[in-house]
Order: C-alpha cells, then structure tokens, then sequence
C-alpha cells in the first residue's frame, strides 16, 4: 500500500490538481490510496491557520503530497506568521524535505514559446538542486524592531551548518552519477561567509564521496547572467534556498512557461516527499479554467518516481505530456486555447498510447 495525500491550496492549485487526480484515477496504480486536505488560504478560511496540526501529521504519514499553489490576495492582510506562504515554509521544514529538484527541461515542442532563442534552449535540460529548509527563509533571528532613534529595521539570517549543506551536496552528487556527472554549486563566497562554508563544504564532499563528479562553482549573479546567456552549459545546478528559488523561476521561462516546472523535495530516504508545481495560485486566471495543468501532472510523475516506487508509471506519463505537446495541445500560456480540463483530456488520450 501506498498513499498520496492531495492539497491542492488555492487559486489554480485545485483546477491544476484536479487534472492530476483525473489522470491518477485513470492509471489505477495498484494499492495507491489518495486522499486530500486544506492547505494554505484554504485552511484559513475554514481553520484560521494555513496549516493545522491535523494535514501536518497526515501529510508525515503519507507516502506523498502533491500540493497545488498557496496564496491570493484575500490573505495579504492576514498577520505574516499565519499566511499561506508560511504554511508552506511550516509544511516543508516539518517534513524536513531538504533537497528541491526543480527540472528545467525545454520540451521540443516549446522550443519557440521560450523567451530565449530556440537555438539557445533546444535540447534545455537543467536540474536545479535547491536546498528548501534552511537559509534565509529560515534563519534566527529575523524580525521588524524600531530602534531607538525611532527608524525601524527589519532583518533576516541567512546561515548554513556544514551538515546542511553536505546533505543537500550529497542528493546533487548521487543525481548527478545518473545524468552527466556534472554539478555547478552557486552561492555569493565572495561576499557571504555562508557562501564561503557553502563552497568549502561541498568541495570536500566531492574530494572525499564522489571523486568521479566534475564539480564547478559559480557566483549566484554570474549564473543568473550564464542562464540567459548560455543555459546549454548546465546539467546540475546546487544552491541554496533563495538562490534557487530566483534562479529556478528565471530558467522556467527558457522553457517556454512556468507552467510547465514540477517539482520534488525530498529528504531523508523512506521519508514522504512533498511535490509540487513550481508556478504560484496566479489569481489573475484562477477560477477561469484556463491554468496549465502540465506542471502540477509532471510533479505526480516525479512522485511516482520518488515516493511512490512506479518509476515505468512515471516514465509513462511523462511520455504522455510530451506527446500531448507534440501533437499541438497548448493552454493559453502556451500560446494555445485549450482549457485546463481539454489540456487533461489530451494527456488522457496520449496515455492510451504510451
Ligand atoms: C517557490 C515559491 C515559494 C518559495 C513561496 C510561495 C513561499 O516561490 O516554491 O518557489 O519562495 O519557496
Ligand atoms: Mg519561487
């Protein structure tokens, strides 16, 4: 037996994570057991907090979570530690899912919806290895103060331990023995002491686990500059919780839209994973039935293949998708018409056939 617990959140998340479940219903993978759950501005409104004690421990028993998207404008005014986004942050530190794969990958098909030239993102395939519970996001102290001359000063921490960084080293690493065998660890040494032990940490890793690795470093500004100038030179990209974050939405639109970017944070193995698109609720389209489901069944796909121990039902609908593209299925973002649900009924068809 095992289970995927849905919270599909706000905004597009629960049109996006609806395509999933139709799709996961149709492949009937044997003894998967779904459920679903409040999430984000969701459990606000019902629970006064984004997320409760209830879905945290539910989600920890799960095999998986897929999660659709937290946050809208009717939550701005809610107090900052009781946000959707917070419950996020609360969801991935009590799942303690460090590692974020964030594959960039630009489908043939997209090549020319991509902001770059197609010659500069055909054959795109980049993973990002972001590091998502620690850094800035989650550094003590943090907080707004007034200080004494009546100025107020608001601040964060940004700061890593050696083991946080070689657990995330280590996922990066392993990967990369199963793609090219190439990692490009990203930070700011040059003006952050976290940058320092960043690099310092995972250039030992390498030395004394993966000698075989061919391990790059480059400065977080260069990278973003090399992205757009040059995104064929990567295959692994490490990095650490804001880095990735900025750095994995900039390589999104190389290939094509930000709704096409699954994602999967992992942590320790046997541990649930927690999957989800990389793009945000987008209010501006929600409740239209127009947001492209792709990146939310991509991210099912990673689950299958992480969490849920069916790599050929993964490799299969992630054959299903690209087909679907192939054979000219487009959602709006994608320059097309098709409406969330049609976009499901073409991946539906193509699974027929894969
Ligand atoms: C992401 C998002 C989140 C992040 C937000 C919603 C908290 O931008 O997953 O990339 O900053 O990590
Ligand atoms: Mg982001």
């Amino acid at each position: 037996m095992t289970s995927l617990l849905l919270l599909p959140g706000d905004g597009i998340g629960p049109e996006v994570t609806a395509q999933s479940r139709r799709i996961l219903e149709a492949m009937a993978i044997p003894g998967l057991v779904l459920s679903d759950g409040l999430f984000g501005g969701a459990s606000i409104d019902v629970h006064g907090v984004p997320l409760t004690d209830e879905t945290r421990d539910r989600a920890l028993a799960s095999d998986a979570v897929l999660m659709g998207a937290v946050g809208g404008p009717q939550w701005a005014e809610v107090a900052y530690d009781k946000r959707p986004e917070a419950g996020l942050l609360g969801l991935r530190g009590a799942m303690n899912v460090y590692a974020n794969l964030r594959p960039a990958r630009c489908f043939d098909a997209l090549a020319d919806a991509s902001s770059l030239k197609r010659h500069l993102v055909e054959g795109l395939d980049i993973l990002f290895v972001r590091e998502l519970v620690g850094g800035v996001y989650f550094g003590q102290p943090r907080g707004i103060e007034t200080l004494p001359n009546g100025e107020r000063r608001g601040f964060n921490t940004q700061s890593y331990t050696t083991s946080e960084i070689r657990r995330v080293a280590k996922t990066a690493f392993e990967l990369a023995r199963g793609r090219s065998g190439r990692v490009c660890s990203v930070e700011k040494a040059n003006v952050m002491e976290s940058g320092v032990l960043w690099r310092e940490e995972v250039r030992a890793l390498r030395d004394e686990a993966f000698p075989d690795i061919v391990l790059s470093h480059m400065y977080a500004d260069n990278c973003a500059m090399q992205l757009v100038k040059a995104p064929l030179q990567f295959d692994i990209i490490l990095t650490d919780n804001l880095f990735g974050d900025l750095l994995s939405d900039l390589a999104a639109m190389s290939t094509g839209s930000l709704g096409m970017l699954p994602s999967a944070a992992l942590g320790e193995a046997g541990k649930p994973g927690l999957y989800e698109p990389i793009h945000g609720s987008a209010p501006d389209i929600a409740g239209q039935g127009v947001a492209n489901p792709c990146a939310s069944i991509l991210s099912l796909a990673m689950a299958l293949r992480h969490s849920l121990g069916a790599p050929d039902a993964a490799a299969r609908l992630e054959a299903a998708v690209e087909a679907a593209l192939d054979s000219g299925a487009r959602t709006r973002d994608l320059g097309g018409a098709l409406s969330t649900r049609e976009m499901g009924d073409a991946i539906l068809r193509q699974l027929d056939r894969c």
